[in-house]
């Protein structure tokens, strides 16, 4: 009896480790795990005007709640990058068992090593310290004309297009959004 309990116990504590490395593993690299919700993925691929004429990159595609929206709802070709292994099973799975394949490609790795030059639209929902180290690296890489659509943080000190507050969505447009608004930053002044 006192082993089977023991047995029970070693099993939940295994489980419980188990939920705990696959939401908070990736932390240290930029983000826990944590989908978007649907309607936020709505608004981002809504306000960056997402089309098949798109290379979209969803920085942390975690299990593809952006990634198969962009490429099977809005016909985009996308690149998604995801550090965890596991969720990069997931999203290979869910590749290979639906429609437009051939417009995804999927990378494990660090987001941070990715060249941003040929995205026309750049997705992520990761953590504010993760989107102020983006900053840099977007504005050396993005194209003029590149989307950025963040859920839930900005990107520290760049003036978003529009904002969705029902999804808390920020969209950039790249090269406008480092302009401050009219009046409050100092390339207006003088
Ligand atoms: C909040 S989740 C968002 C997942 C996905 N974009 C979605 O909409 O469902 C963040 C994801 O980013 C991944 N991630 C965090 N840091 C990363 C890094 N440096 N490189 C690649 N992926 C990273 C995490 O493993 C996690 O799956």
């Amino acid at each position: 009896m006192a082993l089977e309990f023991e047995l029970w116990y070693a099993l939940l504590l295994l489980v419980l480790a188990a939920i705990a490395y696959f939401v908070f593993a990736s932390f240290v690299f930029g983000a826990g795990y944590q989908p978007t919700p649907r309607h936020a993925v709505r608004a981002m691929l809504r306000l960056a005007a997402v089309g098949p004429g798109d290379v979209v990159y969803d920085l942390g595609a975690g299990t593809g709640a952006i990634v198969f929206r962009a490429a099977r709802g809005c016909g985009a070709r996308v690149l998604g990058v995801e550090v965890e292994p596991i969720r990069l099973l997931v999203l290979r799975l869910r590749r290979a068992t639906g429609p437009a394949a051939e417009r995804i490609e999927l990378r494990w790795g660090n987001l941070f090593h990715l060249d941003f030059r040929p995205a026309t639209v750049v997705t992520a929902f990761l953590w504010p310290g993760a989107m102020a180290r983006l900053r840099p690296k977007f504005e050396s890489e993005l194209r003029d004309g590149a989307r950025v659509a963040s859920h839930c943080h900005p990107v520290p000190g760049w003036s978003p297009a529009a904002y969705d507050p029902a999804a808390d969505v920020y969209l950039y447009r790249w090269p406008e959004a480092r302009r401050a608004p009219a009046g409050e930053g100092p390339r207006d002044k003088g």
